[in-house]
């Protein structure tokens, strides 16, 4: 069998199309374009290229940005103080801080500085906690996206059994509870560096996802055939044939499994433009909240 590829990219497109659209209705309706925030403190390459790829995508669907970006060295204080200069701006409705920080330390202190309204990425306790009760609050963008793109590739989520490889704050823990929500209903395993045998879980799946942060996590002898795979893997692999010396590979063992399973997600081209998508969405959505609130 060869997999039908789930192509993040194309389902992302349409996303944006229709955030733009809602954007250029909530202009002509308000005459105030949402606004994103976004921090980040030093030069690593990897962060530097998602904010870039952040702040275009939100040029391209209307959405005003503004961007404070700190030295590596910044202390605590400095860091905090960027949060709360977005926190303070009235044309900003969505602030990300980029992670990791160079000192990550503080990343806890700086994510609970961010005011609950305008966290974008889900990741203040107030969202945690009301996304974990069912209440309406900001899904973080990688679970979100990985969910969509589910959706959208009409996969069936109720009563499927999906394995989580992965339980990272960012992604594999808030996926396993968005999943197992009332209305999603799958049943979740979540797997993590301590499961005695990985593969006798991903084995059973009907879906697995990967979000283990390293290349060839998944292997073909670990999937079921039929089995759709999403992998959320975004490693640079020293590469001396390209020009900027790395290519991109997921976490996935991407030849071989996509030969078993019946749908996969490429790297890159699949999850991350989700990401970004989801991320425009929420900011939209915060825009609309605080609107009406301040109405
Ligand atoms: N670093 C890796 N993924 C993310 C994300 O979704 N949001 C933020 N703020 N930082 C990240």
């Amino acid at each position: 069998m060869s997999a039908r590829i789930l192509d993040g990219k194309s389902i992302a497109a349409e996303l944006r199309a229709e955030i733009a659209a809602a954007v250029a209705a909530m202009k002509a309706a308000t005459g105030r374009v949402p606004g994103l925030g976004v921090v980040l403190v030093g030069d690593n390459p990897a962060s530097r290229s998602y904010v870039t790829a952040k702040e275009k995508a939100c040029a391209a669907a209307g959405i005003h940005s503004r961007e404070i970006n700190l030295p590596a060295q910044s202390s605590r204080e400095e860091i905090l103080a960027a949060v709360r200069a977005l926190n303070a701006d009235d044309a900003i409705d969505g602030i990300l801080v980029q992670l990791p920080l160079p000192d990550s330390s503080i990343e806890r202190e700086v994510i609970e500085a961010i005011d609950p309204a305008k966290d974008v990425d889900g990741f203040h306790p107030t969202n945690v906690g009301r996304m974990v009760l069912g209440l309406p609050s900001f899904v973080p963008c990688t679970p979100n996206g990985v969910v969509e793109i589910l959706r959208r590739a009409g996969v069936p989520l109720a009563g499927a059994s999906v394995v989580v490889v992965g339980r990272s704050q960012i992604v594999g823990r808030p996926l396993s509870i968005l999943l197992s929500q009332k209305g999603v209903d799958a049943t979740v395993t979540l797997c993590h560096t301590r499961t005695k045998d990985i593969a006798r879980h991903t084995r059973e799946a009907d879906i697995v996802v990967v979000a283990a942060g390293r290349p060839h996590t998944l292997t073909a002898e670990m999937v079921r055939p039929g089995a759709v795979v999403i992998d959320v893997g975004v490693n640079r692999v020293p590469d001396a044939s390209k020009a900027a010396g790395y290519r991109l590979a997921g976490d996935v063992d991407f030849d071989a499994v996509s030969a078993k399973a019946s749908a996969i997600t490429p790297v890159p081209g699949g999850v991350g433009p989700m990401t970004i998508a989801m991320l425009l969405h929420n900011t939209v959505e915060a825009a609309r909240r605080r609107r009406s609130a301040a109405s």
